[in-house]
């Protein structure tokens, strides 16, 4: 096994505007097209392009024979524009020959069957040989550009994610596993190897889980370290290239993009490698908007709130949606300002110009096959261009100071969703968004952190189904509690140590001291069923009131804890659902079950209150708002995610919308999809 070593480090190089264009794939076309293209850009302010992601084949025609005199030309053309580039390695996609010549390089998938060449993102990330032909290429890049004037940012590859299940990912695992567990006693004491009588004799035993091994996922233990280990590859891969990209120029930093598909890598391990998180962008036509915000928070997480960049978005409808919906006039530029506004320095298209064939060619782009500037989507691209370059620095590297965290765990969610009951339902980010989503209408801002994050700086944390208790963090959490913090904690939380192993004792295992209860049993309903909560006459939350619970429910006992709601059907009716306890000089509540927005509405309203954490503005529901603070002071983002107008109270400060220079102040109506970003004002005159 290699030794780790990590390339990340270097925040992003400073920059004075909002890198803002996007992917450009000039080997497609000819030089009249590129000379119409650049013409494009600079109307649209442009100021950025991400290339040649896919242009390996073109770049090492045979192995070792490079030609890039095209890519040379090019972007010195793009140079002679005032555009920066940000340079991506091209390895995403292996040329012919070379899975022709080293089957090796193509990946074995979960059924067993080695691929053959064709589709992108279709290597295996421990071949040696694919490592060897890609470090050899991104040395070339380096050698030849890692000074150029143009470049401001290395990208390596496109999108990791390809889980492969070859012979010599196997014999990787298994020296993974020995470096991990130290003995194979470990490994069957860790695995428990015992039920089913799995027991292992030697490391050579172990196999990839794959379906000819796993049809029912017999062991949930062992698919969790094979994800693990995935992810370990795969960050070795990058790091494969970024450490030959910094040996010659160590300035500039270096990246990845991440597919919005999130779940498949520790983004939470692969992003410390990297100078800064890349997210590509790509929400689905019927994401609500809270939805589509979670994902940047989660973003803005990966670094301890170090500003982010959205590497790719469709600057209008997607083609591998079931029905593409084209992104209505505005909506491309309120898609825009939410990353903005919830910490990304970036505003980066999938693609600057649309192809002409294959797979995409039915995808959005800046520029349509007219080739014109006239079209609906470029002027409201080319409008951007005009307000980001008003907007200068104000905002760039500037952070969210979030009071409150959600904790967030890829192991977690691995584990949670791996597991055979107590429901198939389990769906960890839909629970995180439900959470998610009383803090995004109350517009309190919220960090999505790892639960190994430091938690002094917060009032409040939750941790929706934290199922999985990794070593260290039932100490810290019960530490936030005991010092001050309030904690909600659900159903499916604290019941299984970092290997799956359910903790013997009660529920929620070392956190019961601060909940003060005891879960017994979990009830699981069917999505159409359903069970209703109660709340106490005279609670502080929802007194009198009822709402829907569902999913999952806890029968849980009191061990000190007040009940705040109550089930109202079944034979558990009667049973806490709800409950507060006062632990240290803190509080810790435990809701049992999955309530309905409603509730957790009324529930965080009540505790953002107890809290002291309150919005900037108030503002009728579907106003979105957001803060940074940097060197340039604070900027407050108001963004009316509805069709409708919408109305704001700015209060009675005066505040300076950058995108015009109006002087705001009191109660505003903002149109549908309109934006603000406002820095504190002076009075007009
Ligand atoms: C991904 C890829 C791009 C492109 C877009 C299309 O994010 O990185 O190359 O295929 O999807 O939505
Ligand atoms: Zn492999």
């Amino acid at each position: 096994m290699e030794k780790k070593k990590k390339t990340a480090g270097r925040p992003l190089k400073a920059a004075d505007r909002i890198w803002f264009g996007g992917d450009y794939n000039p080997d497609q076309w000819d030089d009249a097209t590129i000379d119409q293209d650049m013409k494009l850009f600079r109307e649209a302010g442009i100021n950025l392009l991400t290339l040649p992601v896919f242009s390996w084949a073109k770049l090492e025609p045979d192995e070792g024979v490079y030609t890039f005199e095209w890519l040379d030309r090019i972007i010195d053309k793009i140079w002679q524009n005032g555009i920066h580039i940000c340079l991506a390695t091209p390895t995403s996609a292996q040329p012919a020959w070379l899975s022709a010549r080293y089957p090796e390089v193509l990946p074995v998938d979960i059924a067993g069957r080695r691929r053959t060449h064709g589709m992108r993102v279709m290597y295996c990330v421990n071949s040696a040989k694919y490592r060897e032909r890609a470090r050899a290429i991104a040395e070339q890049f380096a050698m030849r550009y890692a000074h150029h004037p143009a470049l401001v940012l290395w990208h390596v590859s496109n999108e990791y994610g390809t889980t492969c299940y070859c012979p010599a990912c196997q014999a990787k695992f298994r020296v993974w596993l020995r470096e991990r567990y130290g003995s194979l006693e470990e490994l069957n004491r860790r695995w428990f190897t015992s039920f089913w009588g799995r027991t292992l004799t030697s490391f050579d035993e172990v196999f990839v889980p794959n379906e000819l091994n796993d049809d029912y996922r017999f062991n949930p233990a062992v698919q969790l370290d094979y994800m693990r280990f995935v992810t370990d590859s795969t960050a070795e891969c990058f790091e494969n290239e970024a450490q030959v990209l910094k040996r010659y120029n160590p300035e500039i930093p270096v990246i990845t993009n991440m597919s919005g598909y999130i779940k498949k890598l520790d983004q939470q391990v692969m992003t410390a490698h990297q100078d800064a998180v890349g997210f590509d962008n790509y929400p689905s036509p019927w994401d609500p908007p809270y939805f589509v915000a979670m994902k940047h928070d989660i973003m803005r997480g990966l670094k301890n709130g170090q500003s982010y960049l959205v590497t790719e978005q469709s600057p209008n409808q997607q083609n591998w949606q079931p029905y593409n919906r084209l992104k209505r006039p505005g909506e491309v530029r309120l898609l825009a300002y939410q990353g903005l506004a919830h910490g990304s320095d970036s505003c980066l298209y999938f693609q600057m110009r649309q192809s002409v064939a294959g797979q995409e060619k039915f995808h959005g782009a800046v520029i349509g096959r007219s080739g014109k500037g006239d079209t609906r989507i470029f002027r409201e691209i080319a409008q951007m261009g005009k307000e980001f370059n008003r907007l200068g620095d104000q905002f760039l590297r500037a952070e969210t100071h979030a009071k409150a965290a959600i904790l967030f765990d890829w192991n977690n969610w691995w584990a949670l969703e791996l597991a055979s009951g107590p429901s198939r339902d389990m769906d960890y980010l839909k629970t995180v968004s439900l959470y998610y989503h009383a803090f995004h209408r109350h517009n309190i801002d919220v960090d999505i952190v790892s639960p190994s994050a430091d938690l002094s700086g917060y009032f409040l944390v939750t941790i929706p189904e934290l199922y999985m208790l990794r070593p260290g963090i039932a100490d810290r959490l019960l530490q936030f509690v005991r010092e001050g913090g309030t904690l909600v904690g659900t159903v499916m939380t604290g019941i299984a140590d970092e290997n799956d192993r359910c903790l013997f004792g009660e529920y929620p295992g070392p956190l019961r001291e601060a909940f003060g209860i005891r879960v017994e049993e979990t009830d699981a309903l069917r999505p159409e069923e359903n069970n209703v909560l109660t709340c106490a006459e005279g609670a502080e939350i929802g007194s009198g009131k009822t709402y829907r619970c569902g999913f999952l429910c806890d029968l849980l006992h009191l061990e000190g804890a007040k009940p705040l709601a109550f089930y109202g059907k079944d034979f558990y009716a009667g049973m806490p659902a709800v409950t507060e306890h006062y632990y240290g000089k803190g509080k810790a509540y435990y809701i049992g079950t999955q309530p309905d927005e409603e509730f957790l509405s009324d529930f965080y309203e009540n505790l953002f209150a107890d809290c002291g954490l309150s919005p900037v503005f108030s503002a009728e529901e579907g106003i979105e708002i957001r803060e940074r603070d940097g060197e340039k002071g604070r900027t407050v983002f108001v963004l009316n995610d509805t069709e409708e107008p919408r109305r704001v109270d700015l209060g009675s400060c005066h505040w300076r919308n950058l995108l015009n220079d109006e002087i705001l102040t009191g109660a505003q109506e903002l149109p549908g999809r309109e934006v603000l970003v406002l820095a504190p004002g002076e009075k007009a005159e």
